[in-house]
């Protein structure tokens, strides 16, 4: 279980994060919306406790941000899209293994992991190249794999599908959905309505820092008086809203 409590992150004058509190419990995919610059990251990258909140607080399983973010970045995994971040130099495998070591695994479980990780993203012909040598779609995977390998309970999702092609896309999504029929907590932010749609159990909105709704997708839509996702989205997130 994931509770955030008035998380907030203030970058100089600019209010990135403001206030929000939600709870995901596990087994639940809670889907983070919001127009670019809304505090998606910030509050991700918070959570991930590689940034300091200003204010406000989160815990996982109980155990709060602040007061042991050792033991909350062992329980959490967080997944970037776009530039994967990997180690160019070394191997899709050495990748993998190396962050499960720093994660307090040993060599020999780190590399059942990394094999067992390359098989299920159906990457295993490549799990010997550097990474400088391979495709966007498969770094990501390997990024992917890499951002679970220690089995975190609470995985952190933040645009992980860009530069997927469909095959890879769905591969991800089976993968999400995975993790969430395991039990874990799931929040996931990407600017694809159909597929927040899709995978998300509640939604929540970010506009300018703020969480303004928060809900299923039926009752966004009923309070809102909208017929879809995307309709709510413009009125509450949209150029126009408040
Ligand atoms: N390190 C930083 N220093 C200063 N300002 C920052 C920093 N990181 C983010 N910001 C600002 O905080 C606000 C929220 O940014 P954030 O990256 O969290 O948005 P986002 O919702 O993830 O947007 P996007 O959809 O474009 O990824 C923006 O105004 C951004 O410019
Ligand atoms: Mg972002």
């Amino acid at each position: 279980m994931l509770t955030l409590d008035k998380l907030t992150k203030h970058f100089k004058d600019v209010k990135a994060v403001r206030e929000v509190s939600f709870t995901v419990t596990g087994g639940e995919i809670f889907g983070l919306l919001g127009a670019n610059g809304a505090g998606k990251t910030t509050t991700l990258r918070m959570l991930a406790t590689m940034l300091t909140p200003t204010s406000g607080t989160a815990s996982i399983e109980g155990i709060d941000l602040l007061k042991q973010p050792d033991r909350v970045r062992g329980c959490v995994g967080l997944l970037f899209g776009g530039d994967a971040g990997l180690y160019d130099r070394l191997t899709a495998r050495e990748n993998i293994v190396y962050f499960a070591r720093l994660c307090g695994r040993d060599e020999a479980e780190a590399r059942g992991r990394a094999d067992a990780l390359a098989e299920a993203f159906a990457f295993t012909e490549y799990i010997d190249f550097p990474a400088k040598k391979l495709s966007k779609g498969t770094r990501q995977k390997v990024a992917l794999a890499r951002s679970i390998v220690h089995d975190p309970t609470v995985m952190l999702f933040d645009e992980p599908m860009v530069g997927l092609d469909v095959t890879s896309r769905k591969d991800v999504e089976d993968f999400m959905l995975e993790l969430k029929a395991k039990g874990k907590t799931i929040v996931l932010s990407d600017h694809n309505l159909n597929i927040t749609e899709r995978l998300c159990d509640r939604i929540g909105i970010l506009h300018k820092g703020e969480l303004i709704a928060a809900g299923t997708l039926d009752e966004l839509c009923r309070s809102n008086r909208c017929a879809n996702l995307e309709e709510v989205f413009f009125k509450l997130a949209g150029r126009d809203a408040e």
